[in-house]
């Protein structure tokens, strides 16, 4: 082990900076709306309301992927964080990609500390307020863990390079984040991070699984309707950011199941003909968007795996998948993966 202070250097204290700026949500808006179809990227869901909506989705009765892969964790953490170190047994330093609230990742912290005494955990994610939550909710929990946020969009920016000698890097990818992606982007992105890791370097990829079509349909059409208002949110975003002004009550939210893509499909379908106007911005002038009666946006896609489409990807990308651990009820896969 590096001495102590190597360790537990506080990270530099530049103020965070947020990757999701104006200039990036406008620039994705004018982009979107004007194309044909309409769509509007998944990342502009997840501003503070955003967040916070999503958070309260977590714990839905449909909504089972957190509470699915939460159980894997908890059975299984011990399991995969000492399969991850190897053997002989190397200190780990854990990388979250999209780190969010991090509530799930104490679980494995808690495991690496059990381990090894002391756990380096840096947390990526554009959005600072989440990083900061991911910060609180670990110092406060888990003495042992030095946390090195960054924030960073990890789909296109590199990693932070401080590793220390003798670590082997365990990349966390959990979530189901993956699935936001289509094929050809999440190759791309586990490229990129492949790129940035050594040889036997690890990832722990958290991938939601192909069932029932009932089961899928209820988890993005909940009762209660959060994940209608997550979704007309980012209309909301828009006019409170971008000075917009949608009716969000003007559309529709709408899950499909789409089985040639293997994906859920979300789109906002606009209940009458209607128009919209976007004001000037840095990104470009004034536009007024037109709506057919019916006409939709899509605004997220959300892949669901089999154990073969997880591995294949896996090795496109340059890993080698070693385990694999499912909840009780087949419902949700993490997949332990080495870099080769
Ligand atoms: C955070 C991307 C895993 O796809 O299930 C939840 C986002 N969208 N409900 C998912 C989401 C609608 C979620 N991920």
């Amino acid at each position: 082990m590096p001495p102590f202070s190597a360790v537990f250097d506080p990270p530099a204290t530049e103020p965070l900076l947020a990757a999701d700026s104006a200039e990036a949500v406008a620039s994705e808006a004018r982009a979107g709306l004007t194309s044909t179809p309409k769509r509007l990227a998944s990342w502009l869901f997840y501003d503070k309301a955003g967040s916070h909506l999503f958070e309260q989705i977590t714990t839905l009765p449909e909504y089972y992927l957190t509470r699915a892969e939460r159980s894997i964790f908890t059975a299984h953490a011990d399991e995969i964080v000492q399969a991850a170190a190897g053997r002989p047994r190397q200190t780990l330093t854990l990388i979250e990609l999209g780190a969010g609230t991090a509530t799930k990742t104490g679980i494995l912290l808690s495991a690496a500390v059990q381990l090894q005494g002391t756990v380096v955990y840096q947390p990526v994610d554009v959005s600072v307020t989440a990083l900061e939550r991911a910060r609180r909710n670990i110092l406060s929990n888990l003495p042992g863990v030095a946390v090195r946020c960054q924030v960073a969009d990890y789909t296109r920016e590199p990693l932070p390079e401080n590793r220390l000698p003798n670590t082997r890097t365990l990349a966390l990818y959990i979530g189901s984040s993956i699935g936001n992606f289509t094929p050809a982007e999440a190759r791309g992105v586990l490229r990129n991070l492949r790129a940035q890791l050594l040889p036997d370097d690890q990832l722990l990829l958290g991938t939601d699984l192909v069932k029932d079509v009932p089961t899928l349909l209820a988890a993005y059409n909940d009762a209660a309707g959060v994940t209608a208002e997550f979704n007309r949110n980012v209309l909301e975003r828009l006019n409170r950011e971008l000075g917009a002004d949608f009716n969000s009550e003007a559309f529709l939210h709408k899950a499909i199941w789409n089985a040639e893509e293997s994906r859920i499909e979300m789109h906002l379908e606009s209940t009458c003909a209607q128009r919209v106007h976007l004001p000037a911005s840095g990104a470009g002038r004034a536009l007024t968007l037109r709506f057919a009666p019916g006409e939709t946006i899509h605004t997220e896609n959300s892949y669901k795996f089999t154990r073969s489409s997880v591995e294949s990807l896996l090795g496109d990308a340059g890993f080698r998948a070693s385990r694999t651990w499912n909840d009780s009820g087949n419902l949700f896969s993490v997949t332990l993966a080495t870099a080769v």
